[in-house]
C-alpha cells in the first residue's frame, strides 16, 4: 500500500487495481471511500473483510454519469431524473431497483442498489479511467468515524488496499444523504442535502427513516451508535473552561473552534474529532449546535457518536 497524490499516473494505477479486483482508497467530497469493482463479488467480499463490516449492510455504488447510473437499475422513475438534475454529481445517494449485473454481495441480498455520482474530481477521474461502477463504503472500520483526510484512514485498512489517493480534505465532510425511491420517497440517512431541498425538487414533503425496527430494516447500517471516535462524546450547551472538545463559543484552551455555519462545520467535524481522539482524553465535550433544520444531519451524526438524544443538557 502507498499513499500518493492523485497524479494522472497514480489515478491510472488506481483504476488498474480496481479492474484487477483489488481495493483502493479514494477521496470523495463527503468522506474517503474504500473502493472496489462493484461487478466483482470477490473484490466486494474483500471490502467487508477490510472494514469488519456485517454482511447485511449494503454498499453504495459510485457511477461516472447518469447513463452509468441508469445501467445499474431496472427502473428509473422521473423523480430520479429530477433529483439527479438538482444534486448530481454530489452528496446524494438514490436507492433504486437493481439490475442483475450488480451482485447480491454489494446490496446485501436486497433487490435495490444505492447509487451516487460523486463530485470530487479525483473520484470522477478514477471512475472514468476504470470504466466500472465502484462500490465504496466509507474507508473506516465498522462503527468508527469516517475519514475526511487521507491521514485519518485507519492503519488497519491500509494493508488491504493497493493505493490510497490523497485528494486533500473533504469539502462536505459527512456522508451522503440516502433517499429511497423504490416507493414513497424516504430519506434513509440524513446528509448535507437536506429534507427541505429534496422536498422542494419533488414538490412535496417526504418521509424520514426512523429507528423503529421497520426503519432499521429499510435503512440497514443506521445503527444507533455509529460514526464514533474511541473517546466518549458528551453534548453540552456550553463548554466549561476545563472541558476539551469542539466549541463555537470557546471557553478554554483544549477546545477546537468550530465554524458557526452548518456547511463549514460539517466539513470540519470528523477531522476535529479525529485530532481530539489522538489526545487520550477522558471525554470529548461538544457544544450543542443550533437546532435549525440545516443542522439536522450534523445532529444526526453527533447523537450517534454520543448515543445521546438531540437535547442539549
Ligand atoms: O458519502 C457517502 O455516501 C460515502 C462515500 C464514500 O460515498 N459512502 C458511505 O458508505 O457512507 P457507507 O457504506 O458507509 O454507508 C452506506 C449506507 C448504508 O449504511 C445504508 O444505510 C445505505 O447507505 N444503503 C446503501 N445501499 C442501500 C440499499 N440498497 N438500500 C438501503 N440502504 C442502502
Ligand atoms: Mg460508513
Amino acid at each position: 500500500m502507498s499513499m500518493e497524490p492523485p497524479t494522472p499516473e497514480a489515478i491510472a494505477r488506481a483504476a488498474e487495481a480496481l479492474r484487477a479486483g483489488q481495493l483502493i482508497v479514494l477521496p470523495t467530497e463527503t468522506v474517503y471511500g474504500l473502493g472496489c469493482n462493484a461487478l466483482d463479488p470477490d473484490a466486494v467480499a474483500k471490502v467487508f473483510l477490510a472494514k469488519n463490516r456485517p454482511s447485511e449492510n449494503p454498499l453504495i455504488v459510485h457511477v461516472m454519469d447518469l447513463e452509468h447510473a441508469r445501467s445499474c437499475t431496472t427502473e428509473w422513475p422521473e423523480i430520479a431524473s429530477q433529483l439527479a438534475a438538482a444534486f448530481w454529481p454530489g452528496p446524494l445517494t438514490m436507492v433504486l431497483p437493481k439490475q442483475s449485473s450488480i451482485p447480491d454481495a454489494v446490496t446485501a441480498g436486497r433487490p435495490t442498489v444505492g447509487l451516487r455520482w460523486p463530485k470530487h474530481p479525483v473520484a470522477q477521474k478514477v471512475l472514468e479511467a476504470a470504466q466500472v461502477p465502484v462500490a465504496a463504503p466509507s474507508a473506516n472500520r465498522f462503527m468508527r468515524l469516517s475519514p475526511t483526510r487521507a491521514q485519518d484512514i485507519d492503519a488497519a485498512i491500509a494493508p488491504h488496499v493497493a493505493i490510497i489517493l490523497d485528494g486533500g480534505a473533504a469539502t462536505v465532510g459527512i456522508e451522503s444523504t440516502v433517499v429511497d425511491l423504490t416507493g414513497e420517497p424516504k430519506i434513509l440517512r440524513q446528509g448535507m442535502i437536506g429534507e427541505e431541498q429534496i422536498a422542494a425538487v419533488l414538490g412535496h414533503s417526504l418521509l424520514i427513516g426512523d429507528e423503529t425496527e421497520e426503519g432499521a430494516r429499510s435503512a440497514p447500517g443506521q445503527y444507533r451508535r455509529h460514526y464514533a471516535p474511541k473517546t466518549p462524546i458528551r453534548i453540552a450547551r456550553r463548554l466549561r473552561a476545563v472541558d476539551a472538545g469542539l466549541a463555537m463559543h470557546p471557553t478554554g484552551p483544549q477546545q477546537v473552534i468550530m465554524p458557526q455555519e452548518s456547511g463549514p462545520y460539517a466539513a470540519r467535524l470528523y477531522a476535529a474529532l479525529a485530532d481530539l481522539d489522538q489526545l487520550g482524553l477522558i471525554e470529548i465535550v461538544i457544544e450543542a449546535p443550533p437546532l435549525d433544520t440545516e443542522w439536522a444531519a450534523i445532529w444526526d451524526r453527533l447523537t450517534r457518536a454520543s448515543c445521546a438524544t438531540p437535547e442539549p443538557d
